[in-house]
Order: structure tokens, then sequence, then C-alpha cells
């Protein structure tokens, strides 16, 4: 089953593009994958009607590739459908690349997504069909062609295929005997229609197209829609036509691209709930009480024999291993350190690393300089290893014998966020992995882990909706302070370290994270009423302690703002602010206690009116040491 799989590439950032009208469709749809390529540049392709025959082009690289290539073919088509690719896990090749055909070339498609059930629908569909790629979109080329044989037509086939379809997707359909219309649908990934005067468009998001039109339909999931140069029409999976709001969008293009934010962290921040469903698509399995991955190849036996866990990792990824630890220990039972790369790769640690040691290096670029070095001097103490990366194919994923990709899209903004509790979802579901595979783990506790793992998507909604105008108000409050010290305790100090972190990087103001225990033996020397002392002290075996600290900290005159569970109304007793998020198991707390501390790290900067998203000295990939 893991060799099947590892030879299947997925993707589900992407952008889709179709357009239907008189201009010449090549150039609209180059020139809108131009404003798609922040969602990903691993390969592009087109679909077009090049002397009354659908053809198809595509390239690996960047869109400049699939640009020049087509500039040399004078294309005249006035109908076509475009992509641009970002492959959560796989090599980006011409042959992975959309737009995908199917078999007799009748049907091509473009596809945003990740099909779940794609293995299944091959082998059912692979004696019949000529599968030319390694991707879960091409079965749906070839499901096309085979309900259109039944139906005849082009929506009626569309509808049949998505009931086959399990996951998320938006596509664009394009049909050989259909030259004048696009077919689309979309369940669980970003679909919008463009309406212009004898034109249509059909987009990922309205970045793509706003510089032809400002009025969009936005899909909703279960929609199916056709498009010709002057009709629009749209219906549900049961084709009974349904109607959607016509809006006009009042961004321009540079808004637009932050899909309305006024920075990329803030809407980085904001995508967490879908990237946590997006990470945790098709790994988790309820029935069986257990979780897999594609590309990870360790076997029991192997997994029996590690004695150690070791992780490397910088920054905002280093954090993400600290909360590993916890993991490993208390879930797994395995000793674990975690080390700062740049540390490490200096150590001479060769003679206590060996083949029963478990490395992982995590690194949201992949590419970043001191991971790399570290993590193959780590290598050559023949170790185990593992890598969790957020982009697929980069250096330190290559030089793995085990990825598991996060799928969280570019992170722009360089300070992570949505990075960061993505990396957190791929370790819980590591832990479990490992825990599963050497039956050190309850089985009761996996269902408990797995079930809320799967709520945490939803409640980190109600986090950023609950937090952030409280956020924006302790901001106005706090920011022109020039120190902070933030506090956390047990699973939860990483937490403090990482909110620190925040603060410091995009607002320059210095900031402090310190284990609540150890306050007694230095830190507690700084307080005074200048002093705002954040405190995560939400509900956990260790949560009298840190309300104690919390005494401390107040008796001495600071300022304390507190980040409680809801319905812990005694905080309030202790603490001037407090801000409440939803609770969850203590194991999980990270992922939703950060969410106030990337807000008012935001919306503090921003009052200072910094470079919220390319903040002074830093660079959102190290390459260099
Ligand atoms: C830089 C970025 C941080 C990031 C760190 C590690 O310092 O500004 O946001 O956490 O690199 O990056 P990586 O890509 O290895 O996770």
């Amino acid at each position: 089953m893991i060799l099947l799989k590892l030879f299947v590439w997925r993707t589900n950032m992407c952008g889709i593009i179709g357009y239907v009208g008189k201009r010449i469709a090549e150039r609209v749809l180059i020139d809108a994958l131009k404003k798609l390529e922040y969602r990903g540049y691993d390969s592009s392709g087109i679909s077009v009607f090049n002397d009354g025959t659908l053809s198809t082009f595509r390239k690996v690289g960047k869109l400049i590739n699939l640009e020049s290539d087509l500039a040399e073919r004078a294309l005249t088509s006035r109908i076509g459908i475009g992509h641009t690719r970002w492959a959560t896990h796989g090599k980006p090749t011409e042959l992975n690349a959309h737009p995908h055909s199917s078999t007799k070339n009748k049907i091509t498609v473009v596809h945003n997504g990740i099909i779940e059930n794609y293995l299944e629908i091959k082998q059912q569909l692979e004696k019949e069909c000529n599968f030319q790629s390694e991707t879960d979109t091409e079965v749906i080329a070839h499901l096309l062609e085979k309900c259109y044989a039944v139906e005849g037509d082009l929506l009626k086939a569309v509808a049949c295929t998505v009931k086959t379809l399990k996951g998320s997707y938006a596509l664009a359909v394009l049909c050989q005997d259909k030259s004048n219309e696009i077919v689309v649908a979309k369940n669980s990934s970003p679909l919008i229609l463009g309406l212009g005067k004898g034109e249509m468009f059909v987009a990922s998001d309205i970045t793509a197209i706003l510089s032809y039109t400002n009025k969009s339909m936005v899909l909703e999931d279960g929609d199916i829609g056709v498009i010709t140069k002057n009709t629009v029409q749209v219906y549900d999976k049961e084709l009974k036509k349904v109607t959607r709001e016509i809006r006009e969008i009042k961004w321009d293009a540079v808004l637009a691209e932050k899909d309305g934010y006024k920075h990329f962290m803030l809407k980085e921040i904001y995508e967490q709930p879908q990237v946590i469903e997006d990470t945790l698509r098709g790994r988790v399995n309820l029935e069986e009480n257990d979780v897999a991955f594609d590309y990870v190849n360790l076997n029991e036996e192997d997994i029996k024999n590690i004695d150690r866990v070791v992780i490397l990792a910088c920054g905002t990824s280093y954090h993400a291993g600290l909360i590993a630890k916890f993991l490993m220990e208390d879930l797994v039972g395995i000793p674990c350190e975690v080390d700062i790369a740049s540390e490490f790769r200096y150590r001479k640690h060769l003679n206590v690393l060996n083949a029963e040691t478990l490395v992982i290096a995590i690194s949201q670029s992949g590419e970043t300089a001191d991971t790399i070095a570290s993590f193959e001097a780590a290598k050559k103490a023949n170790v185990k290893n593992l890598v969790i990366s957020n982009v697929i194919d980069s250096t330190l994923a290559r030089k793995s014998d085990n990825v598991v990709y996060t799928r969280c899209g570019p992170e722009i903004g360089v300070a992570s966020t949505k990075a960061f509790t993505a990396q957190l979802c791929v370790l819980y579901l590591v832990a479990i992995f490992l825990g599963k595979k050497r039956k050190s783990i309850d089985n009761d506790l996996v269902a408990l882990v797995l079930k809320e793992l799967l709520k945490l998507s939803q409640k980190m909604s109600q986090a950023l909706k609950n937090t952030k105008a409280i956020m924006e108000d302790w901001a106005k409050k706090f920011h022109k302070k020039h120190s902070f010290l933030y506090l956390g305790r047990n699973i939860n100090y990483p937490i403090a370290l990482e909110g620190a972190l925040k603060l410091k990087e995009i607002s320059y103001i210095h900031a402090e994270g310190y284990p609540a225990g150890e306050m007694k033996h230095g830190p507690i020397a700084l307080i005074d009423e200048n002093m705002p002392v954040l405190t995560i002290a939400t509900q956990s075996s260790v949560y009298d302690k840190i309300a104690a600290n919390v005494e401390e900290a107040r008796a001495r005159g600071g300022r304390m703002l507190v980040i409680a569970s809801e319905g812990n109304d005694k905080i309030r007793y202790q603490s001037e602010f407090v801000v409440y998020v939803p609770k969850t198991m203590e194991i999980l707390t990270p992922m939703l206690n950060i969410i106030p501390l990337q807000f008012l790290s935001y919306y503090i900067a921003e009052i200072r009116g910094c470079d919220v998203d390319q903040p002074r000295n830093l660079a959102k990939s190290v390459t260099v040491e």
C-alpha cells in the first residue's frame, strides 16, 4: 500500500483559471496565471483549441517557461483552461503538470484539491485507461471521458464524475466536442466565476481576473457550473438550477492577492483552520484508529528499534520541535532531544548517534542552510531520518529517506504562522504513527487525540473569532512598551518562546519567553508596573502552578495578560486582561494558544508602522550560514 502511494503526487494549493470570450485565450490565461503564481509555481499548463483540436501545453518550473513556449505558437483560441501547480508532495514533472487529459483526449481538466479515493478509482480504471501521470487528478479526466460516453453531455458527465470523488476539488473542464463552454465544479477548494461583457472567467480567486472584471460569483461546495461567453448557469449536485449572488469587488489587484487582508501575515493567520484540515486530509483513519503517510517507509521493526529521537530545526520550526519533545516522551515513550541546527552542526556527536537514533529535521522551506548541514552531519552516523517540510522536493526533502509534508501552500509573510501550526499537526500524527507501531500508545488515547485533532480546525476558527478584537485592544494599550515577558509551563513553554519570537520579529520590541517556574531564578527581578507579563494559563496538569506564577508576578506590580480556557472565570480575579480560547486536550492546547499571540504581535507591529511581511534584517528562508 505504502509503495503504491509513493508513486502518486497530489496537489492542493495551486491556481486554476478558465476563459471563454472574445480575446485570445492564451494571453488571458498566462496573464491570470501570473497573478496566481503566489499560490505556487513548480509547473504550469494550459489547454486551448488549436486548429479545432483540444491541445495541451505544459512546462516545468516558473510560468515564464510556459510563456516562452507559447509565444512561438501563435494560438488563436478564444476558450481555454490553465493551471499553476504547487505540489504537496512528489516531483514537479511535465507529465504531472496540469491540465490532464483523458485517454482519447476528448476531455482536459485542471484541478485544485486532493482526491482521497484516487487509488481505488485508479485501480478500477487502469485496465481501460492509459494513465500518463502519477497525480490524483488524472483519474478525474478518465472518469469524465467514461461518463461523457454514457451521458453525451459535458455537464451531466461532470455531475456523474463528482459523485465518485471523495476529497476536495475545484475543477475546470474542456471537451473536444464543445468549443464554446467550460464546465466547473467545486468542493472544499476555492472557486469563483468572473462575469464580463461577452466573456466569462473561472478562477481560484479574484486576483487572477481583476484586470478584466470586478463582478464575481463565489461558488459553494457541491456547485457545478457552465460558462459560455454570454451565459453563466450554476446547478447543485442533482443538476437543479441554483442562484448565487453576484458581487462587485472593490479591491485593487495587490489587495486581492492578499484576499482583502492588509498583509500576507494576517491572511496566513486566518488560513490556519483550512491548512489544518488539508494537512490532516487522507492521513487520519478513525475506523482503524491509525494514521498513514505517503512517503514514510519506516517499517515496524525499524520503529521498534528506535531508542532516541533527535529533532533539528531553526526559528519557529525549532519551537515546533520543542513541543514535539513532549509528544515523543509522553505519547510514544521515546527519549527526545531538540537541537538548534546551527549549534548541533558544530558539535561532535557522531559517537552518540547511531542506527537506532531517529533524526527529524523540521523546516518550512526545506532550504535553511543550518538545518540542511545539521541533517547531513547526523546522516553520517547512519541514523534513521525523517523530514517535515512544506515545500515539495525541497533540498531537505530530497536528502531524507522519509518525508511528511505540511500542506500550507506558499507562506509569504516572513514571520511563520500557518506553517508552525501545520508542523505541530504533522508532529501529532508522527507521534501517533510511531506510538502505534511500537505498541506503546494506548488505543483509547489515540482515538481521543485523533477525534480532537479533527475538531481543531473548527476550534481554531472559534479562537480566531474570539481573540482578534481583544488582541487589537491589547495592542493599542501596550504597543509603546519596551519589553515583554512571556511565560508558559510544560507543553506551553515553547508557545511562550514562539509568542515572544513573533513580537521580536515583526514589532522590534524586546520580548523574552521563559518557563514560568524558572522566573524566580532571575527574570522576576525585571518585573515592575512597566512590564507586561503575558502568561499562558489554559487548563492543564500544571494549571495550579502557573496560576501561582501569575500571583507572584502580580504581587511585584507586573501588568498581567493571561490566555485562559473558556469557562475559567476565576482567573479574572488575578488578572486585569484575560483572553479566552476554546477548551481542548492538554497536549493540543499549543495549537489554539498561539493564535492570540500571533494576533498580538501583528497588531502591535501594525500600530508601530513596522513592515509586517518583510521585517528589517530578516529573510523568509535563510539559505546561507
Ligand atoms: C527564518 C524565518 C523564520 C523561520 C526560520 C526557519 O528565520 O524568518 O520564520 O522559522 O527561518 O525556517 P524553515 O524554513 O527552516 O522552517
